[in-house]
């Protein structure tokens, strides 16, 4: 989704904005703009549709030239994604640059005020109306203090706002105000630097500070930051949060694309978050709020997600079920959001999937369990976002940065995640023995071992994205906790391929997608030596007969299938079926990058689609 930057300091602005942007790319965009001022107040910016690549061959021949500057990375809502849509937007004046993340709900109305008023707004956007609400102000009771005239027209928007303004009247000011979309803010020896996440950030500081909603931060170029609350009253101490990672993280490092990074630093990640984790008391997991009486207690989980996070919900009910006997529900947050219905009883815990910690869906859906007196529990990756301050607890992953918008090595770190709470929550209910416990635990210890022998078979995956030449649709099958696999596995492929690929449980297929599968058409089937194997084996039989080209993710040695299926992704054996998920992905997270570059796609930052959406 769309991002911000903003800069002021002793440089020209300019080449950190752009490469600011570039770092913002991973979010999802289709139009990017810069703008600065120089320190005699001339105000300059370049914007256009498509590729900060794009926009950096704008700048070079524009040459905007100034040591104060906003960015921004538009992903399109209220208005197509062309040039004059683009941000930063301008005031009447064109003395006020505004670049904007969010949505303004009430702009029709101020909009329709403005032009009464005799303002001239010439894009679609609803982010148009902030800088001419800003100069309303600035003329008027703001009398020319730019961060009194954002605090003005701030209190005149409805909706969720990440700002960074600008204005030709005082060159090397920048105000920032956020409500409900992040924003973070670092003071530098060479400056002072905003943006929306931390990532842009971390090339320049080691530490950041979090806005909360409604803060006003004003930065002068001598790297001074003076935050404000709604009041006026000075925040002496916000909020900060130490980069843990460094920079290079989210640099390719060698790799080709993002996508291959982060599918092959699955192994480590996963150790990563087992380490220390089995302890004397059997599974350690401070991070939740909850004695273990009040652990034990619990009678219902909710589990909230989207998109790649909600699979990985499937699954953490497949754990939580099985291993502490607890009835789970997942749940869509958007969902969720508007069934009015929604019951809970005393001693119901919310479990928050959210990679991001930043999806609009997510967190009203988290607000509102909060609000029916439910512990929430939020397994996230990003330190500090909104869902884990939020929550009453957080499990970071710790994956490191996920810069390709679709998900590879969180999905896999957010199950492991979820399969610890289910342990520990096991543990605490007396579903489970210590000893049981610790061998499930054990299982888990195997996955990266597991996860890089499938990473030494990728040649399998690249044979097997063959068979998706030339084909517009296409079919992931599979049961159980393998039937969320099948999902996934078809998600990603839709994400970066653009291909049509219905995923079902295997024995519903015959009710409906079955229909599809005509001669060459591809089919996977998720088919470990599991307790449904032979019927799955049925399933494949089914398609075989209607002439589809098999594709099977089985356990090596799996001779039925290896007879039936015209490619097969091995899978090493797994101790327990739950951890075939975990494994078996890797796989079809390498198939969809295969098959999106024989297709000639950038798998890092597909159409259409943004890394965090923060908008419902
Ligand atoms: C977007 C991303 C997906 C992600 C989903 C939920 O749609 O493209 O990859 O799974 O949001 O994101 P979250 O950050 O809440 O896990």
């Amino acid at each position: 989704m769309c991002g911000v930057v903003g800069y002021t300091g002793i440089n020209q602005a300019s080449p950190w904005l752009l490469d600011g942007l570039q770092t913002l790319e991973y979010r999802g965009y289709d139009s990017a703009g810069i703008q600065v001022v120089s320190p005699s107040g001339n105000l300059h910016g370049v914007k256009c549709a498509g590729r900060v690549a794009a926009l950096r061959e704008r700048a070079a021949a524009a040459n905007p030239t100034g040591t104060c500057g906003i960015g921004h990375t538009r992903w399109a809502t209220h208005g197509a994604p062309i040039d004059r849509n683009a941000h930063p937007h301008l005031d009447g004046s064109g003395r006020i640059a505004v670049v904007h993340n969010g949505i303004i709900e009430n702009f029709q109305e101020l909009r329709r005020e403005l032009i009464a008023n005799g303002h001239e707004l010439v894009s679609d956007t609803d982010t148009e109306v902030i800088p001419h609400l800003i100069q309303e102000a600035w003329e008027g009771p703001a009398k020319g203090d730019l961060a009194a005239a954002v605090r003005h027209a701030a209190n005149r928007l409805e909706g969720s706002w990440a700002i960074a303004v600008i204005c030709a009247d005082c060159p090397g000011t920048m105000v920032v105000t956020r409500n409900g979309s992040p924003l973070v803010v670092a003071s530098t020896d060479d400056g002072a630097y905003a943006a929306s996440d931390v990532m842009p950030l971390a090339s320049v500081a080691s530490r950041v500070y979090q806005l909360q909603d409604y803060d006003i931060a004003t930065l002068t170029p001598d790297g001074q930051i003076k935050i404000v609350d709604r009041e006026g009253r000075a925040v002496e101490n916000p909020v900060a949060l130490d980069i843990d990672w460094d920079a290079s993280a989210a640099k390719l490092g060698g790799y080709s694309d993002f996508m291959a990074k982060e599918i092959a630093e699955q192994p480590e990640a996963i150790e990563r978050l087992l380490k220390d984790r089995l302890g004397e008391h059997g599974i350690e997991l401070d991070e939740l709020s909850l004695s273990n009486e009040e652990l034990a207690a619990i009678d219902k989980i909710v589990i909230i997600a989207c998109g790649t996070s909600y699979h990985v919900g499937l699954i953490a009910k497949a754990a939580i079920e099985r291993w502490a006997r607890i009835p789970v529900s997942v749940e869509f947050a958007s969902e969720f959001n508007y069934n009015e219905e929604y019951l809970v009883t005393d001693h119901t815990m919310c479990v928050v999937i959210t990679q991001s910690g930043e999806t609009a869906d997510t967190l009203s859906a988290a607000r509102r369990m909060r609000g029916m007196g439910c512990n929430v529990f939020a397994i996230t990756n990003v330190l500090g976002s909104t869902a884990a301050r939020e929550s009453d607890g957080t499990l970071y992953i710790q994956a490191g940065p996920e810069v390709a918008v679709a998900s590879t090595k969180a999905y896999t770190a957010q199950i492991v995640a979820s399969y610890l709470l289910a342990l520990r929550l096991g543990l605490a209910n007396g579903s489970m023995t210590r000893a049981e416990a610790e061998k499930h635990f054990h299982d888990l210890e195997e996955i990266p071992t597991q996860m890089r022998e499938i990473l030494s078979r990728r040649w399998q995956d690249k044979q097997a994205a063959r068979l998706f030449r030339d084909k517009h649709s296409s079919l992931f099958l599979g049961r159980n906790v393998n039937a969320t696999t099948a999902y996934e596995g078809a998600l990603k492929l839709k994400e970066i391929s653009y291909l049509h690929a219905e995923a079902y449980p295997a024995g519903e297929m015959k009710h409906g997608p079955i229909a599809l599968i005509e001669g060459g058409f591809p089919v996977v089937a998720v088919v470990p030596a599991d307790h449904v194997h032979d019927k799955t084996v049925s399933n494949i039989q089914e398609c075989l007969a209607r002439g589809a080209a098999m594709i099977g993710v089985a356990t090596d040695g799996d001779e039925k299938v290896a007879k039936l299926c015209s490619e097969v992704l091995w899978v090493p054996p797994v101790a327990d079926e739950l951890i075939f998920p975990v494994v078996a992905i890797l796989h079809l997270q390498l198939l969809s990058r295969y098959v999106a570059r024989d297709r000639g796609f950038d798998v890092d930052k597909p159409r259409n689609l943004a890394k965090s959406v923060t908008v419902e």
